[in-house]
């Protein structure tokens, strides 16, 4: 079943949605040669609890800590850790954060130091991926109009896009209906309507876009071990587009 929010529930999700897209540029500064995942880790669990927030990933379905980061070929859902970033390194934050019970998802690949040419290409081209997306975004459009746009962007760049995970609907829920694939076919899928909520998250490889569960169950990685970066925005679909609810302030 896919909600649609009224007028009053976006506005009440806007505080969770700013929070996580605040948490993005509060660590920026912070991700450099020597910081650790579980820096990482610490300083978004203490910013989120300071401002009264809950840090959604904590405990969820048993991960075990407040937020995800995803280094190089890890595609998403990585743990922090006690491993040190060096430089030239990929990161990809994730934040989620509750406030008054809505959600708000966010995500961003930050550079380690100075990028690699093919860090450059694939955080480039991942940025790129989700913009594409989210213009696809309209009432009327279908989740195939997305999902080809980001899709067919993302492969005439010679890179791949990952299968196994989506974006989704959101709210009081974390992850609900629908899913957000993204690859697709033109007019194929739901109709957007004025009132759904969703992220859009697209995974781009480097490599192939064949990927792997490690045995912590949780960790993704690219099974040819090639770079995968990731951005993420919890969006609204409007009158005449969509407002992107975790646009930094
Ligand atoms: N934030 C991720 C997403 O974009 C989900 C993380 S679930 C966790 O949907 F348990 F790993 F935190
Ligand atoms: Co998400
Ligand atoms: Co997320």
């Amino acid at each position: 079943m896919v909600q649609i929010k009224t007028a009053e529930d976006i506005e009440a999700m806007r505080p969770a949605c700013r929070h996580a897209a605040d948490t993005l540029v509060m660590i920026e500064p912070y991700i450099k040669p020597g910081i650790s995942t579980d820096d990482i880790n610490d300083l978004v669990h203490e910013y989120t609890v300071k401002a009264g927030a809950i840090p959604a990933p904590l405990n969820y379905h048993g991960f075990p800590k407040s937020v995800c980061t995803s280094v190089n070929h890890v595609v998403c859902h990585g743990i922090p850790g006690g491993k040190k970033l060096r430089d030239g390194d990929i990161v990809n934050v994730d934040v989620t954060s509750i406030i008054n019970g809505w959600h708000g998802d966010t995500s961003k690949t930050f550079f380690v130091g100075e990028p690699k040419v093919r860090a450059r290409k694939i955080v480039e081209v991942a940025r790129k991926a989700l913009d594409i997306g989210i213009e696809a975004v309209c009432p009327g459009a279908t989740l195939g109009d997305i999902g080809h746009a980001i899709q067919s962007y993302v492969e005439g760049e010679k890179c791949s896009i990952v299968r196994e995970y989506c974006g989704h609907g959101i709210g009081r829920v974390f992850h609900e209906d629908p899913q957000i694939l993204h690859f697709g076919k033109p007019g194929h899928g739901l109709e957007l309507r004025q009132g759904m909520v969703f992220t859009i998250e697209p995974m781009v490889n480097i490599g192939k876009a064949a990927v792997k569960l490690l045995d912590d169950h949780w960790t993704v990685v690219t099974r040819d071990k090639s770079l995968s970066a990731q951005f993420e925005h919890t969006l609204v679909v409007t009158e005449n587009g969509c407002e992107v609810l975790t646009r930094p302030s």
